[in-house]
């Protein structure tokens, strides 16, 4: 079949809010669509590989007239795409340039918490360099990196501190998939921001607590952008990058998208649709065959009726190859003990007022706890609290899930791979198995980034059975 709705709750969906940004056209000319750099190792041997991350400040012309100021990883705004090699040892140098503690959380990384992990309670304050090595061992997938100071996470990414990070394995590699970097294979970055006086950013004028959003496309940090597209069939890496926008992407002639793989990696089998809605921080890998268009035409990918990317079609080779029926094998493990309690999360409240379970995060308090190795059902509940309700996208740090249902239904088509963040319609319970691979202590949260600062956020410790209360060296809020 080929899908044609967004199936979410359409009553729940972000324009409904009353704080609502809608998109709007920004007059400035069409320019390239920025495509990040590959970050050049440091240093790489058979097993092992060095990389330095450098949060810095700078400035960036993004729109004509006055040079916006911005914040990036080893640039002026957002970073270079890191690769990861599943198998290989990595050693990053973390550098904080900045004038404040920052933190580097690798979203969807399967590593040790809470230090590595990057979440709040790993600073590295201004002047410091930290080094933190970890092994890559997961299936090929569209992570991403992004700062994680609480409560100044959404301050942080707003002003530009987000970066893609791909796993790449050999299974992946081996499928007849576009694979050429920025030529058939591009990331696609998706955020929101407002350009006030001077063309500069100002998160406190458009801050609201149900999250921040501009009304201006930004996409891998460039508006109104276009890309030449030189083969029949394009990859294209969507990331919610936005710190609250809900993306409900389609293209010009509903020209069908084929997805193939979404947060975790690989979906078992394609699956295609018209009609693609991306919240916050999940990512979606797609495939467009430009088969039926001729060099000279355009392509249009919108966001609701915003046009945001223009794909123009240059002469391109016949490529019929065959995305294959099966991509890949998921073999999530069961519930280790069907009898164990299932983790209950509530995601409540609006504005001010959001928390988890009732409680606001508290960053010395654990609130859960589950053995490494083992697999356990979580409950995510929104309750619909006011106004026709709004998605929450809940996110857990510390490896992926699977979603197993929806207020007792099956999960959406596209949600049938790795995930590490699922959005949960008010009213509704999303079942999902959780297993950690890593001992730590790590963030769960709606990732709505502003009510995860807000509170709705909490933490579990992960612990292996020789040290079930090990005590990690946790950052209480008030040294911010
Ligand atoms: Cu992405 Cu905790 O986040
Ligand atoms: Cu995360
Ligand atoms: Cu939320």
């Amino acid at each position: 079949p080929i899908y044609n709705d967004y199936f979410f709750n359409e009553s729940a969906y972000d324009y409904h809010d009353g704080g609502y940004v809608p998109l709007e056209k920004y007059d400035s000319p069409t320019v390239p669509l920025g495509i990040p750099t590959l970050l050049k190792p440091d240093k790489e041997t058979d097993t092992d590989v060095w990389l330095t991350v450098h949060a810095q400040a700078g400035e960036t012309q993004i729109v004509p007239g006055a040079k916006t100021k911005t914040w990036g990883y080893n640039q002026s705004l957002l970073g270079p795409t890191i690769v990861f090699k599943s198998g290989k040892t990595y050693h990053v140098t973390l550098k904080n340039s900045l004038p404040e503690l920052t933190t580097f959380h690798w979203h969807g990384l399967d590593v040790p918490g809470p230090f590595i992990d990057g979440g709040c309670h790993a600073p590295v304050y201004p002047g410091e360099n930290k080094e933190i090595t970890f092994k890559v061992d997961q299936p090929a997938a569209t992570t991403w990196l992004h700062a994680h100071p609480c409560p100044l996470t959404g301050w942080d990414v707003w002003h530009g501190l987000a970066a893609m990070v791909y796993v790449t394995d050999k299974h992946e590699e081996s499928l007849p998939l576009p694979h050429e970097y920025g030529v058939d294979d591009i990331p696609v970055v998706l955020q929101d921001r407002r350009f006030h006086e001077d063309n500069q950013w100002d998160y406190d004028a458009d801050y609201d607590p149900d999250g921040v959003a501009g009304p201006t496309a930004l996409i891998n940090g460039t508006v109104n952008p276009e890309f030449n597209v030189t083969t029949q069939k394009l990859r294209l890496r969507f990331l919610d990058g936005s710190n609250r926008r809900e993306w409900r992407l389609h293209l010009s002639d509903d020209l069908v998208m084929t997805q193939i793989a979404s947060d975790g990696g690989l979906l078992p089998e394609p699956v295609q649709m018209t009609k693609l809605m991306i919240t916050c921080a999940e990512r979606a890998e797609v495939i467009l065959d430009f088969g039926k268009y001729k060099a000279g035409d355009q392509v249009t990918l919108y966001s609701d009726d915003m046009p945001i990317l223009t794909f123009n079609i240059k002469e391109f080779t016949p490529d019929n190859t065959e995305i294959p029926e099966h991509l890949a094998d998921i073999n999530y493990p069961d519930v280790s003990d069907p009898d164990s309690l299932v983790h209950q999360v509530v995601m409540s409240g609006m504005d001010e007022s959001v928390g988890i379970n009732g409680k606001k995060f508290g960053m010395m308090r654990i609130d859960d706890r589950q053995e490494i190795g083992k697999t356990e059902y979580w409950d995510i509940t929104n309750t619909n609290d006011c106004c026709g309700g709004m998605l929450h996208p809940y996110h857990m740090h510390g490896g992926s899930f699977q979603i197993v249902s929806r207020n007792g239904h099956a999960p959406y088509p596209n949600e049938m791979g790795l995930k590490d963040t699922v959005s949960v319609n008010p009213g509704e319970t999303v079942r999902i198995k959780m297993r950690f691979n890593y001992a730590g202590v790590f963030m769960y949260h709606c990732h709505i980034i502003e009510h995860e600062d807000g509170g709705m956020m909490a933490q579990l410790q992960v612990y292996t059975p020789d040290e079930p209360n090990k005590k990690y060296d946790l950052m209480p809020m008030d040294t911010l």
